[in-house]
C-alpha cells in the first residue's frame, strides 16, 4: 500500500506493516478502550506512517493551534501564569511527534496521566482542551488531504488520527 506525497514534494512513502505495536497487559481497561474504538495495530502503523507528513507541517500546526489558543483571554492568563508560549509550542511539537510513533505501551499511558495532572492543576477548563483538540484534528486533516491524493490512504489516515486523538483524551479526561 503506498502513500505518495504530491508531486512537487517528490516523495514516495512506503506504508510498513508491522511497525504498530500495543503494550498493553490483557485485562487492562485501557485495552478494552482501545478495543471499543476499534484501534489497532493496523491503525498503529498507519499513524507511524504519517508520521514524517506531521512533522514537516509542525510549525503550521502547532502556530494554527495557538493562535486560536491566543483568542480566548482566559487561556493566555493559564500559560503566562505557567509557562510561556514559546515553550508551550517546544512542548507540543515534542508531543505530536510522540503521539505520532505507532506505540502505544504504559510509558504513553503514564504521559497521559501526568498531563492530565497538569492541566487540573493549572486549572485548564476540560472545554477548552476539547476545543483545542478538535483545533490540532482539523489542522491535521486538513494535512492528510492535501498530501494524500489517493482516497482510500487518506481515508485510512484519517479514521486511525481520529482514533488516536480520541484515545489520548479518553486518558487525559478520566
Ligand atoms: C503542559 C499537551 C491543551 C496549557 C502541557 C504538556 C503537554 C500538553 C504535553 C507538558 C506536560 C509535561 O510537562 O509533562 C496539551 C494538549 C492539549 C493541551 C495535547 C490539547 C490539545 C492546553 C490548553 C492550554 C494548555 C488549551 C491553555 C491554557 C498548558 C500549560 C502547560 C501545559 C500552561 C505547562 C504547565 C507547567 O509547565 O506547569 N500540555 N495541552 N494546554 N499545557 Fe497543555
Amino acid at each position: 500500500m503506498f502513500f505518495t506525497k504530491k508531486k512537487q514534494e517528490k516523495q514516495t512513502w512506503n506504508l510498513a506493516k508491522g511497525i504498530g505495536r500495543i503494550a498493553i497487559p490483557d485485562g487492562a481497561e485501557v485495552k478494552k478502550q482501545l478495543e471499543m474504538i476499534g484501534l489497532t495495530t493496523d491503525d498503529l502503523d498507519v499513524i507511524h506512517a504519517l508520521q514524517p507528513f506531521i512533522n514537516e507541517k509542525l510549525d503550521m500546526i502547532v502556530n494554527q493551534y495557538y493562535w486560536s489558543l491566543e483568542q480566548e483571554q482566559s487561556l493566555v492568563n493559564i500559560i503566562h501564569d505557567h509557562s510561556s508560549i514559546d515553550r508551550l509550542k517546544s512542548t507540543m511539537k515534542q508531543h505530536l511527534l510522540e503521539m505520532f510513533s505507532g506505540v502505544i505501551d504504559e510509558e504513553f499511558i503514564e504521559k497521559r496521566k501526568r498531563i492530565a495532572f497538569i492541566h487540573v492543576k493549572i486549572g485548564l477548563p476540560t472545554k477548552w482542551y476539547m476545543a483545542a483538540f478538535q483545533n490540532l484534528l482539523l489542522s491535521i486533516i486538513s494535512i492528510l488531504v492535501e498530501q494524500l491524493p489517493n482516497k482510500d490512504n487518506c481515508h485510512s489516515a484519517i479514521i486511525a488520527v481520529t482514533k488516536i486523538l480520541n484515545f489520548e483524551q479518553q486518558l487525559v479526561l478520566e
